[in-house]
Protein backbone atom coordinates (compact mmCIF):
# COMPACT_ATOMS: atom_id res chain seq x y z
CA UNK A 1 0.00 0.00 0.00
CA UNK A 2 1.61 3.31 -0.99
CA UNK A 3 1.20 6.91 0.46
CA UNK A 4 2.43 9.95 -1.26
CA UNK A 5 3.49 13.34 0.52
CA UNK A 6 4.39 16.48 -1.19
CA UNK A 7 6.06 18.71 1.22
CA UNK A 8 7.05 22.34 0.44
CA UNK A 9 9.18 24.73 2.08
CA UNK A 10 6.89 28.07 1.14
CA UNK A 11 3.89 26.27 1.75
CA UNK A 12 2.84 26.53 5.15
CA UNK A 13 0.02 26.37 7.68
CA UNK A 14 1.61 28.75 10.33
CA UNK A 15 4.32 29.34 12.70
CA UNK A 16 3.89 26.86 15.76
CA UNK A 17 3.10 28.99 18.69
CA UNK A 18 5.48 26.57 21.24
CA UNK A 19 2.71 26.75 23.75
CA UNK A 20 1.20 24.08 20.94
CA UNK A 21 2.77 21.41 23.80
CA UNK A 22 1.42 22.74 26.93
CA UNK A 23 0.43 20.91 29.91
CA UNK A 24 -2.26 20.68 32.90
CA UNK A 25 -1.79 20.13 36.51
CA UNK A 26 -5.25 20.12 38.73
CA UNK A 27 -5.79 19.65 42.16
CA UNK A 28 -7.21 15.86 41.30
CA UNK A 29 -6.41 13.15 43.04
CA UNK A 30 -2.39 12.09 42.99
CA UNK A 31 -1.47 15.15 40.47
CA UNK A 32 0.08 17.74 43.51
CA UNK A 33 0.28 15.55 46.34
CA UNK A 34 2.34 12.46 45.65
CA UNK A 35 2.76 13.66 42.37
CA UNK A 36 4.87 16.50 41.90
CA UNK A 37 4.92 17.28 45.35
CA UNK A 38 6.10 14.74 48.05
CA UNK A 39 8.26 15.94 51.13
CA UNK A 40 9.98 12.84 52.54
CA UNK A 41 10.89 11.37 48.90
CA UNK A 42 14.24 10.26 48.54
CA UNK A 43 14.02 12.73 45.23
CA UNK A 44 12.31 15.25 46.81
CA UNK A 45 14.13 18.94 47.00
CA UNK A 46 14.19 21.49 50.02
CA UNK A 47 10.58 22.95 49.09
CA UNK A 48 9.19 19.08 49.10
CA UNK A 49 9.10 18.67 45.23
CA UNK A 50 10.29 15.41 44.03
CA UNK A 51 13.50 15.84 41.31
CA UNK A 52 12.73 12.64 39.89
CA UNK A 53 9.28 13.89 38.52
CA UNK A 54 10.93 17.21 37.87
CA UNK A 55 13.58 15.48 35.71
CA UNK A 56 11.02 13.75 33.77
CA UNK A 57 9.05 17.27 33.14
CA UNK A 58 11.96 18.75 31.70
CA UNK A 59 12.41 15.77 29.51
CA UNK A 60 9.69 16.94 27.50
CA UNK A 61 10.30 20.60 27.46
CA UNK A 62 6.58 21.87 28.75
CA UNK A 63 6.38 25.28 27.58
CA UNK A 64 3.07 25.79 29.85
CA UNK A 65 1.34 24.98 32.45
CA UNK A 66 -2.41 25.21 33.14
CA UNK A 67 -3.17 25.49 36.79
CA UNK A 68 -5.08 24.78 39.23
CA UNK A 69 -8.45 23.22 38.10
CA UNK A 70 -9.80 21.96 35.65
CA UNK A 71 -13.06 21.46 37.62
CA UNK A 72 -11.50 22.29 41.26
CA UNK A 73 -11.10 25.42 40.09
CA UNK A 74 -14.89 26.12 40.54
CA UNK A 75 -15.14 26.24 43.72
CA UNK A 76 -11.64 26.98 45.14
CA UNK A 77 -10.83 29.80 47.50
CA UNK A 78 -7.35 30.95 46.14
CA UNK A 79 -6.60 32.50 49.39
CA UNK A 80 -6.74 29.06 51.39
CA UNK A 81 -3.84 28.84 49.23
CA UNK A 82 -1.72 31.10 50.28
CA UNK A 83 0.29 32.12 53.75
CA UNK A 84 1.94 30.22 56.27
CA UNK A 85 1.21 26.41 55.50
CA UNK A 86 0.02 25.41 59.34
CA UNK A 87 -2.83 28.66 59.19
CA UNK A 88 -4.16 27.19 55.72
CA UNK A 89 -7.60 25.37 55.91
CA UNK A 90 -8.75 21.86 54.79
CA UNK A 91 -11.06 22.05 52.27
CA UNK A 92 -14.10 19.82 51.14
CA UNK A 93 -13.68 19.70 47.04
CA UNK A 94 -16.90 18.90 45.71
CA UNK A 95 -16.03 18.71 42.16
CA UNK A 96 -13.84 15.23 42.90
CA UNK A 97 -15.58 14.37 46.24
CA UNK A 98 -11.79 14.27 48.18
CA UNK A 99 -10.26 16.46 50.79
CA UNK A 100 -7.77 19.37 50.04
CA UNK A 101 -4.76 20.29 52.57
CA UNK A 102 -4.03 23.47 50.47
CA UNK A 103 -0.19 22.58 51.59
CA UNK A 104 -0.22 23.75 47.93
CA UNK A 105 -0.98 26.60 46.26
CA UNK A 106 0.08 29.51 44.55
CA UNK A 107 3.43 30.16 45.81
CA UNK A 108 4.24 26.82 45.94
CA UNK A 109 3.00 25.57 42.44
CA UNK A 110 4.94 28.88 40.98
CA UNK A 111 8.18 27.55 42.21
CA UNK A 112 7.97 24.40 40.74
CA UNK A 113 7.10 26.16 37.44
CA UNK A 114 10.34 27.77 38.02
CA UNK A 115 11.86 24.91 38.53
CA UNK A 116 10.94 23.16 35.84
CA UNK A 117 11.21 25.85 33.80
CA UNK A 118 7.84 26.60 32.28
CA UNK A 119 4.66 29.25 32.10
CA UNK A 120 1.95 29.40 34.77
CA UNK A 121 -0.95 29.60 33.09
CA UNK A 122 -3.99 30.34 35.83
CA UNK A 123 -7.61 29.88 35.64
CA UNK A 124 -10.01 31.73 37.72
CA UNK A 125 -12.87 30.74 39.64
CA UNK A 126 -16.20 31.90 37.63
CA UNK A 127 -18.25 29.29 39.19
CA UNK A 128 -18.76 29.88 42.66
CA UNK A 129 -16.86 33.03 42.73
CA UNK A 130 -16.95 35.83 40.51
CA UNK A 131 -14.97 39.14 38.78
CA UNK A 132 -14.33 40.16 42.93
CA UNK A 133 -11.94 37.53 43.52
CA UNK A 134 -10.55 37.19 39.89
CA UNK A 135 -9.26 41.07 40.21
CA UNK A 136 -7.53 40.38 43.84
CA UNK A 137 -6.05 37.47 42.62
CA UNK A 138 -4.72 39.44 39.55
CA UNK A 139 -3.68 42.26 42.14
CA UNK A 140 -2.20 39.66 44.17
CA UNK A 141 -0.30 37.97 41.76
CA UNK A 142 0.86 40.37 39.67
CA UNK A 143 1.46 43.97 40.97
CA UNK A 144 4.64 44.85 42.48
CA UNK A 145 3.22 46.36 45.76
CA UNK A 146 2.02 49.10 47.72
CA UNK A 147 -1.81 48.00 47.32
CA UNK A 148 -3.43 45.66 49.64
CA UNK A 149 -3.56 42.26 48.20
CA UNK A 150 0.24 42.42 46.61
CA UNK A 151 1.50 43.46 49.76
CA UNK A 152 -0.39 40.27 51.14
CA UNK A 153 2.21 38.32 48.95
CA UNK A 154 5.37 40.44 49.76
CA UNK A 155 4.12 39.82 53.52
CA UNK A 156 3.81 35.83 52.28
CA UNK A 157 7.41 35.53 51.58
CA UNK A 158 7.21 36.84 47.58
CA UNK A 159 8.67 40.28 46.72
CA UNK A 160 8.07 40.15 43.31
CA UNK A 161 5.36 39.97 41.55
CA UNK A 162 4.64 35.90 39.63
CA UNK A 163 3.78 38.18 36.35
CA UNK A 164 1.48 35.65 35.09
CA UNK A 165 0.32 36.58 31.74
CA UNK A 166 -2.07 33.85 30.64
CA UNK A 167 -5.19 33.63 32.15
CA UNK A 168 -8.38 31.13 31.71
CA UNK A 169 -11.55 32.56 32.90
CA UNK A 170 -13.33 29.51 34.71
CA UNK A 171 -13.34 26.47 33.34
CA UNK A 172 -16.07 24.74 31.78
CA UNK A 173 -18.85 26.44 31.86
CA UNK A 174 -21.20 25.03 29.86
CA UNK A 175 -20.89 21.33 31.37
CA UNK A 176 -23.69 20.83 34.25
CA UNK A 177 -21.55 18.95 36.55
CA UNK A 178 -19.87 22.33 37.28
CA UNK A 179 -19.78 24.12 40.24
CA UNK A 180 -21.34 27.53 39.46
CA UNK A 181 -22.76 25.95 35.80
CA UNK A 182 -24.21 28.79 33.69
CA UNK A 183 -25.92 29.69 30.21
CA UNK A 184 -24.20 31.20 27.56
CA UNK A 185 -25.23 34.34 28.44
CA UNK A 186 -24.78 34.27 32.55
CA UNK A 187 -21.94 32.90 31.39
CA UNK A 188 -20.47 35.63 28.61
CA UNK A 189 -21.36 38.22 30.30
CA UNK A 190 -19.76 37.47 33.33
CA UNK A 191 -16.91 36.43 31.66
CA UNK A 192 -16.73 40.21 29.29
CA UNK A 193 -17.21 41.91 32.69
CA UNK A 194 -13.98 40.25 34.43
CA UNK A 195 -11.95 40.33 31.42
CA UNK A 196 -12.85 44.30 31.46
CA UNK A 197 -11.62 44.46 34.95
CA UNK A 198 -8.56 42.17 34.77
CA UNK A 199 -7.48 44.56 31.30
CA UNK A 200 -8.11 47.79 33.38
CA UNK A 201 -5.19 46.43 35.30
CA UNK A 202 -3.30 45.08 32.95
CA UNK A 203 -4.25 45.43 29.20
CA UNK A 204 -1.47 43.40 27.75
CA UNK A 205 -2.91 39.89 29.84
CA UNK A 206 -3.73 36.75 27.71
CA UNK A 207 -7.17 35.76 28.18
CA UNK A 208 -9.07 32.95 27.47
CA UNK A 209 -13.08 32.47 27.47
CA UNK A 210 -14.60 29.17 27.68
CA UNK A 211 -16.00 27.19 24.97
CA UNK A 212 -17.90 23.79 24.92
CA UNK A 213 -16.62 20.92 27.06
CA UNK A 214 -16.79 18.86 23.99
CA UNK A 215 -18.56 18.42 20.82
CA UNK A 216 -21.44 16.38 21.86
CA UNK A 217 -22.61 19.06 24.27
CA UNK A 218 -25.66 20.01 23.25
CA UNK A 219 -25.06 23.87 23.54
CA UNK A 220 -22.01 23.19 21.13
CA UNK A 221 -21.30 25.10 19.03
CA UNK A 222 -23.92 28.12 20.15
CA UNK A 223 -22.41 28.35 23.43
CA UNK A 224 -18.99 29.39 21.68
CA UNK A 225 -21.69 31.62 19.16
CA UNK A 226 -22.95 33.36 22.26
CA UNK A 227 -20.13 33.80 24.56
CA UNK A 228 -17.96 35.62 21.98
CA UNK A 229 -20.70 37.64 20.82
CA UNK A 230 -20.49 38.77 24.37
CA UNK A 231 -16.23 39.13 24.76
CA UNK A 232 -15.14 38.82 21.06
CA UNK A 233 -12.95 42.61 22.19
CA UNK A 234 -11.85 41.53 25.40
CA UNK A 235 -10.24 38.06 25.32
CA UNK A 236 -7.71 36.11 22.96
CA UNK A 237 -8.34 32.57 22.89
CA UNK A 238 -11.85 30.33 23.14
CA UNK A 239 -11.14 27.10 24.88
CA UNK A 240 -11.81 23.80 23.53
CA UNK A 241 -12.23 20.46 25.65
CA UNK A 242 -12.01 16.85 24.12
CA UNK A 243 -11.36 13.52 25.43
CA UNK A 244 -10.85 9.75 23.86
CA UNK A 245 -12.08 6.30 24.46
CA UNK A 246 -12.03 2.88 22.95
CA UNK A 247 -14.47 1.51 25.16
CA UNK A 248 -15.79 -0.86 22.25
CA UNK A 249 -11.82 -2.01 21.61
CA UNK A 250 -12.72 -0.88 18.17
CA UNK A 251 -9.09 0.38 16.91
CA UNK A 252 -10.13 1.50 13.58
CA UNK A 253 -12.57 3.61 14.97
CA UNK A 254 -10.62 5.12 17.78
CA UNK A 255 -8.26 5.96 15.30
CA UNK A 256 -10.41 7.94 13.27
CA UNK A 257 -11.60 10.16 15.80
CA UNK A 258 -9.13 12.71 15.40
CA UNK A 259 -11.21 13.71 12.49
CA UNK A 260 -13.82 14.61 14.54
CA UNK A 261 -11.45 16.56 16.44
CA UNK A 262 -10.44 18.38 13.35
CA UNK A 263 -13.86 19.26 12.51
CA UNK A 264 -14.58 20.52 16.45
CA UNK A 265 -11.45 22.73 15.47
CA UNK A 266 -12.84 23.86 11.99
CA UNK A 267 -16.09 24.38 13.24
CA UNK A 268 -15.05 26.48 16.24
CA UNK A 269 -12.84 28.59 13.77
CA UNK A 270 -15.46 29.16 11.23
CA UNK A 271 -17.45 30.87 14.56
CA UNK A 272 -14.60 32.68 15.56
CA UNK A 273 -14.20 34.12 11.74
CA UNK A 274 -18.56 34.42 11.99
CA UNK A 275 -18.21 36.70 15.22
CA UNK A 276 -14.92 38.58 14.05
CA UNK A 277 -16.78 39.95 11.02
CA UNK A 278 -20.16 40.47 13.43
CA UNK A 279 -18.46 42.45 15.28
CA UNK A 280 -16.15 44.11 12.33
CA UNK A 281 -13.59 43.61 14.71
CA UNK A 282 -9.83 43.91 13.71
CA UNK A 283 -8.27 41.65 16.21
CA UNK A 284 -7.79 37.90 16.09
CA UNK A 285 -9.47 35.29 18.47
CA UNK A 286 -7.55 31.62 18.49
CA UNK A 287 -7.83 28.74 20.46
CA UNK A 288 -6.74 27.25 23.08
CA UNK A 289 -7.30 23.89 22.91
CA UNK A 290 -6.50 23.64 27.18
CA UNK A 291 -7.63 19.85 27.62
CA UNK A 292 -7.12 16.70 25.60
CA UNK A 293 -6.26 13.18 26.21
CA UNK A 294 -7.25 9.89 26.19
CA UNK A 295 -9.45 8.95 28.93
CA UNK A 296 -11.56 6.09 30.19
CA UNK A 297 -9.28 3.12 31.42
CA UNK A 298 -9.93 4.20 35.08
CA UNK A 299 -13.17 5.38 34.64
CA UNK A 300 -14.82 2.45 36.48
CA UNK A 301 -12.14 2.03 39.79
CA UNK A 302 -13.07 5.63 39.94
CA UNK A 303 -16.97 5.78 40.22
CA UNK A 304 -16.54 4.50 44.03
CA UNK A 305 -15.12 7.98 45.07
CA UNK A 306 -16.53 10.08 42.97
CA UNK A 307 -20.14 8.71 44.32
CA UNK A 308 -19.01 9.41 47.61
CA UNK A 309 -18.69 6.03 48.32
CA UNK A 310 -15.27 6.58 50.21
CA UNK A 311 -15.86 9.76 52.34
CA UNK A 312 -13.65 12.53 51.95
CA UNK A 313 -10.46 10.85 51.10
CA UNK A 314 -7.21 12.66 50.87
CA UNK A 315 -5.01 12.80 46.90
CA UNK A 316 -6.68 9.47 46.33
CA UNK A 317 -6.11 7.37 43.13
CA UNK A 318 -8.03 9.34 40.55
CA UNK A 319 -8.14 9.26 37.00
CA UNK A 320 -5.10 7.44 36.82
CA UNK A 321 -5.33 5.76 33.33
CA UNK A 322 -2.69 3.02 32.44
CA UNK A 323 -1.92 4.13 28.91
CA UNK A 324 -1.52 1.57 26.22
CA UNK A 325 0.35 1.21 23.04
CA UNK A 326 -2.64 1.52 21.21
CA UNK A 327 -2.64 4.78 22.88
CA UNK A 328 0.52 6.52 21.57
CA UNK A 329 -0.83 5.83 18.07
CA UNK A 330 -4.32 8.15 19.32
CA UNK A 331 -1.98 10.46 20.44
CA UNK A 332 0.01 10.91 17.91
CA UNK A 333 -2.92 11.66 15.58
CA UNK A 334 -4.26 14.48 17.99
CA UNK A 335 -1.12 15.70 18.03
CA UNK A 336 -0.89 16.03 14.47
CA UNK A 337 -3.95 17.72 13.77
CA UNK A 338 -2.78 20.60 16.39
CA UNK A 339 0.03 20.98 14.15
CA UNK A 340 -2.07 20.73 11.11
CA UNK A 341 -4.74 23.09 12.57
CA UNK A 342 -1.68 25.64 13.78
CA UNK A 343 -2.86 28.51 12.27
CA UNK A 344 -5.95 28.77 14.75
CA UNK A 345 -4.70 26.79 17.57
CA UNK A 346 -2.32 28.50 19.31
CA UNK A 347 -2.24 27.06 23.02
CA UNK A 348 -2.80 23.50 23.79
CA UNK A 349 -2.46 21.36 26.82
CA UNK A 350 -1.91 17.66 27.00
CA UNK A 351 -4.71 16.76 30.31
CA UNK A 352 -2.54 16.06 32.73
CA UNK A 353 0.99 15.70 33.37
CA UNK A 354 1.45 13.54 36.51
CA UNK A 355 -0.49 10.69 37.71
CA UNK A 356 -4.31 12.25 36.29
CA UNK A 357 -4.60 11.15 32.77
CA UNK A 358 -0.58 11.37 32.67
CA UNK A 359 2.13 10.83 30.53
CA UNK A 360 4.24 10.71 33.77
CA UNK A 361 3.34 8.11 36.90
CA UNK A 362 4.75 8.01 40.07
CA UNK A 363 4.13 5.59 43.35
CA UNK A 364 4.10 7.64 46.54
CA UNK A 365 7.61 7.07 47.92
CA UNK A 366 8.58 4.96 44.89
CA UNK A 367 9.89 5.00 41.33
CA UNK A 368 8.33 7.67 38.50
CA UNK A 369 8.07 6.18 35.25
CA UNK A 370 7.42 7.35 31.80
CA UNK A 371 4.14 5.67 30.22
CA UNK A 372 3.64 5.08 26.77
CA UNK A 373 1.65 8.18 25.86
CA UNK A 374 5.00 10.32 27.36
CA UNK A 375 6.78 9.55 23.85
CA UNK A 376 4.47 10.96 21.28
CA UNK A 377 4.48 13.91 23.36
CA UNK A 378 8.09 14.27 24.01
CA UNK A 379 8.73 14.23 20.52
CA UNK A 380 6.38 16.85 19.25
CA UNK A 381 7.35 19.08 21.80
CA UNK A 382 10.84 18.74 21.75
CA UNK A 383 11.28 18.76 17.94
CA UNK A 384 7.67 20.20 16.65
CA UNK A 385 8.68 23.60 17.00
CA UNK A 386 8.91 26.03 14.23
CA UNK A 387 6.59 26.36 11.25
CA UNK A 388 3.64 23.97 10.27
CA UNK A 389 4.21 22.55 6.98
CA UNK A 390 1.16 22.37 4.59
CA UNK A 391 1.09 18.85 3.04
CA UNK A 392 -0.06 17.54 0.42
CA UNK A 393 -0.82 13.90 1.53
CA UNK A 394 -2.21 11.34 -0.87
CA UNK A 395 -3.22 8.15 1.31
CA UNK A 396 -5.38 5.14 0.36
CA UNK A 397 -8.79 5.42 3.18
CA UNK A 398 -11.36 2.74 5.29
CA UNK A 399 -14.90 3.94 6.43
CA UNK A 400 -15.56 4.58 10.21
CA UNK A 401 -19.09 4.89 11.21
CA UNK A 402 -20.02 8.81 11.50
CA UNK A 403 -16.55 10.38 10.31
CA UNK A 404 -16.21 9.11 6.87
CA UNK A 405 -13.16 8.33 4.94
CA UNK A 406 -10.74 7.99 6.86
CA UNK A 407 -6.62 8.12 5.23
CA UNK A 408 -4.29 5.22 6.38
CA UNK A 409 -1.45 7.88 6.93
CA UNK A 410 -1.93 10.51 9.25
CA UNK A 411 0.64 12.78 9.20
CA UNK A 412 2.18 16.43 10.19
CA UNK A 413 5.69 18.15 9.23
CA UNK A 414 7.33 20.97 11.04
CA UNK A 415 10.43 23.49 9.88
CA UNK A 416 12.74 24.63 11.79
CA UNK A 417 13.91 26.94 9.55
CA UNK A 418 16.83 28.35 12.14
CA UNK A 419 18.39 24.90 12.74
CA UNK A 420 17.82 23.83 9.14
CA UNK A 421 15.33 20.75 10.43
CA UNK A 422 12.12 19.37 8.58
CA UNK A 423 10.74 16.85 11.27
CA UNK A 424 8.14 14.30 10.12
CA UNK A 425 5.39 13.06 12.21
CA UNK A 426 3.45 9.98 11.05
CA UNK A 427 1.21 7.21 12.07
CA UNK A 428 0.05 4.16 10.12
CA UNK A 429 -3.49 3.38 10.80
CA UNK A 430 -3.88 0.73 9.00
CA UNK A 431 -4.28 -2.80 10.95
CA UNK A 432 -2.28 -5.35 9.08
CA UNK A 433 -1.01 -3.38 6.33
CA UNK A 434 2.69 -1.53 5.73
CA UNK A 435 2.44 2.21 4.28
CA UNK A 436 5.24 2.64 1.57
CA UNK A 437 5.89 6.31 2.37
CA UNK A 438 6.86 8.45 -0.64
CA UNK A 439 7.58 12.24 0.32
CA UNK A 440 8.67 14.51 -2.41
CA UNK A 441 10.56 17.41 -0.47
CA UNK A 442 10.14 19.95 -3.30
CA UNK A 443 12.63 23.29 -2.63
CA UNK A 444 14.50 21.85 0.73
CA UNK A 445 17.32 21.31 -1.30
CA UNK A 446 19.77 18.15 -0.15
CA UNK A 447 18.26 16.68 2.82
CA UNK A 448 19.20 13.99 5.10
CA UNK A 449 17.63 11.42 7.57
CA UNK A 450 19.47 12.66 11.28
CA UNK A 451 16.86 10.41 13.27
CA UNK A 452 14.33 7.88 12.89
CA UNK A 453 11.96 6.57 15.61
CA UNK A 454 9.30 4.01 15.98
CA UNK A 455 7.04 2.58 17.99
CA UNK A 456 5.47 -0.10 17.44
CA UNK A 457 4.34 -3.04 19.42
CA UNK A 458 2.56 -6.87 18.69
CA UNK A 459 0.29 -6.30 21.86
CA UNK A 460 -2.45 -3.21 21.65
CA UNK A 461 -3.01 -4.00 25.38
CA UNK A 462 0.55 -3.72 26.59
CA UNK A 463 1.05 -0.32 29.09
CA UNK A 464 4.42 0.57 30.78
CA UNK A 465 4.68 -0.01 34.36
CA UNK A 466 6.87 0.77 37.47
CA UNK A 467 8.14 -3.03 37.55
CA UNK A 468 8.38 -2.87 33.48
CA UNK A 469 8.67 0.50 32.46
CA UNK A 470 10.26 0.01 29.03
CA UNK A 471 7.91 -2.37 27.86
CA UNK A 472 6.99 0.01 25.07
CA UNK A 473 9.32 2.40 24.22
CA UNK A 474 10.99 4.43 20.66
CA UNK A 475 13.39 2.08 19.39
CA UNK A 476 15.27 3.59 16.17
CA UNK A 477 14.00 3.05 12.64
CA UNK A 478 16.65 2.23 10.21
CA UNK A 479 15.67 2.15 6.43
CA UNK A 480 14.26 5.74 6.14
CA UNK A 481 16.36 7.40 3.32
CA UNK A 482 16.51 10.38 1.47
CA UNK A 483 17.73 10.19 -2.48
CA UNK A 484 17.37 12.64 -5.15
CA UNK A 485 14.77 14.79 -3.29
CA UNK A 486 12.42 12.32 -1.96
CA UNK A 487 12.24 9.95 1.49
CA UNK A 488 11.06 6.65 1.22
CA UNK A 489 10.35 4.67 4.05
CA UNK A 490 7.91 1.54 4.90
CA UNK A 491 5.77 2.39 7.78
CA UNK A 492 4.63 -0.46 9.94
CA UNK A 493 1.18 -1.27 10.50
CA UNK A 494 -0.24 0.36 13.61
CA UNK A 495 2.94 2.17 14.34
CA UNK A 496 4.30 5.94 14.94
CA UNK A 497 6.98 7.20 13.76
CA UNK A 498 9.40 10.60 13.74
CA UNK A 499 11.66 11.00 10.90
CA UNK A 500 14.26 14.32 11.25
CA UNK A 501 15.55 15.40 8.36
CA UNK A 502 18.69 17.96 8.13
CA UNK A 503 18.04 20.45 5.62
O1 LIG B 1 -8.99 16.78 33.35
C1 LIG B 1 -10.01 16.21 34.11
C2 LIG B 1 -11.30 17.03 34.10
O2 LIG B 1 -11.87 16.97 32.82
C3 LIG B 1 -11.17 18.50 34.36
O3 LIG B 1 -11.18 18.80 35.73
C4 LIG B 1 -12.38 19.07 33.71
O4 LIG B 1 -12.18 20.38 33.26
C5 LIG B 1 -12.68 18.10 32.59
O5 LIG B 1 -14.01 17.72 32.59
Amino acid sequence: MKAAVVAHSKFTVSEIDPRLYGSFIEHLGRAVYTGIYEPGHATADEAGFRGDVIDLVKELQVPVVRYPGGNFVSAYNWEDGVGPREERPVRLDLAWHTSESNQVGLHEFADWCDKVGTELMMAVNLGSRGLDDARNLLEYTNHPGGSAWSDKRRANGREAPFDVKLWCLGNEMDGPWQIGHKTADEYGRLAHETAKAMRAFDSSLELVVCGSSNAHMPTYPQWEATVLDHTYNEVDYISLHMYFENRAKDTAHYLARSLELDNYIATIAGVISYTKAKKRSAKDVYISFDEWNVWYHSKERDKAILEGGEGWPEAPPLLEDDYNFEDVLQVGCILNTFINRADVVKIACLAQLVNVIAPIMTEPGGAAWRQTIFYPYYFASVFGRGTALKLMVDSPTYEAKDVGAVPYLDVSAVHDAASGHVTFFLVNRHLTEALDLDVSLLEFGAASVVDDQVIAHSDLQITNTADAPDAVKPVKGEEAVVSEGRLTASIAPLSYRMIRLKV
